[in-house]
């Protein structure tokens, strides 16, 4: 029988095991404080959602581990540095992420900025340093390139921040944030590993990451009001705090969780036509029970 955990900890540990060789070998050829910094904000836990979807998706579509294997650094590299600029005085302002202190509060501003820099830098020569790096991996590449950029995740950031106080309350404005700064990357993995199986389920995989991503970005509202430190390792009721606009202050809590609900159910039905897609099916809701 199917053993979601069972299946997510064998992702996961080829993922993690990749990750500490890599940083083991960047930090012995270049020890600086920023490779240790960059060390630091990758390794200092997190779910690894993103990476382990990436080797999924590659599972599902007959891609071997080996050949997205850099995507799954890239990927984490991204997203952590997303994290430690988002947790910027600039930004969010958050002095603890996964538990522990944020990269600048521990490395300093300037480092914590220049150390997502790097790790954004380092997530592209790595995959452009792929043996036999072919023009498939160039659209993949690319995928990933612009999920993350102006058009993506750093548009998403954008307008949270243009929106912080906003008096307009738009649910239209909402989804764009939501769709930009999250569902973006969570998307980016499935894009990667569809790329290289040749464009397989492209459309499919883009419309599930797009309302996994939606859901994933509510529960995460959700838990910032609803969990203790303890639980997600930064600082609870920040959203509100910074007078965000996010599901819960347009829906409140019931509202937000509605919402959730809806996404969630919209993943499964597209999952449908995804034949042996059952880990998505489990690790969507693992997200959503995450606080449904
Ligand atoms: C946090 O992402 C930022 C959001 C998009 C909500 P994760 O919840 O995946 O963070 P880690 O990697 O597990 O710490
Ligand atoms: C995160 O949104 C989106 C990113 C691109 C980092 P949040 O600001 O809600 O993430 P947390 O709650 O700080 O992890
Ligand atoms: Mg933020
Ligand atoms: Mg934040
Ligand atoms: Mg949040």
């Amino acid at each position: 029988m199917f053993d979601y955990k069972a299946q997510f900890s064998r992702y996961y540990d080829y993922v993690n095991g990749y990750l500490i060789s890599f940083f083991d070998k960047i930090k012995k050829e270049n020890p600086s404080v920023i490779t240790d910094a960059m060390e630091y904000s990758v390794m200092n836990g997190g779910k690894r959602v993103r990476a382990v979807m990436c080797l999924a998706a590659a599972d599902l579509l007959g891609v071997p581990f080996d050949l997205v294997k850099e995507y799954c650094v890239a990927i984490e590299c991204i997203h952590a540095y997303s994290l430690v600029h988002d947790d910027l005085p600039a930004m969010d302002n958050d002095d603890y992420r996964r538990g522990k202190l944020s990269t600048h509060k521990k490395f300093g501003e300037a480092n914590g900025i220049l150390t997502g820099d790097a790790l954004l830098n380092v997530a592209f020569e790595t995959c452009l340093k792929k043996p036999d790096f072919n023009r498939f991996d160039a659209r993949a590449l690319y995928a990933l390139a612009s999920a993350a950029g102006f058009k993506g995740m750093i548009y998403g950031q954008v307008l949270d921040l243009e929106n912080e106080s906003s008096k307009e309350l738009k649910k239209e404005v909402l989804y764009q944030i939501y769709e930009n700064k999250t569902a973006k990357l969570i998307t980016a993995p499935l894009l990667i590993a569809s790329e290289l199986a040749f464009g397989k389920y492209r459309e499919e995989l883009k419309e599930f990451g797009y309302h996994l991503g939606i859901t994933f970005q509510i529960i995460d509202d959700i838990m910032d009001v609803e969990e203790t430190f303890e639980n997600i390792g930064k600082t609870p009721n920040k959203d509100e705090k910074e007078d965000k606009l996010t599901s819960i202050k347009l829906f409140g809590v019931s509202g937000a969780k509605a919402l959730a609900k809806e996404h969630y159910e919209k993943c499964l039905s597209i999952l449908k036509n995804i034949p042996n897609s059952e880990f998505f099916v489990a690790l969507t809701e693992a997200m959503y029970v995450r606080r449904k």
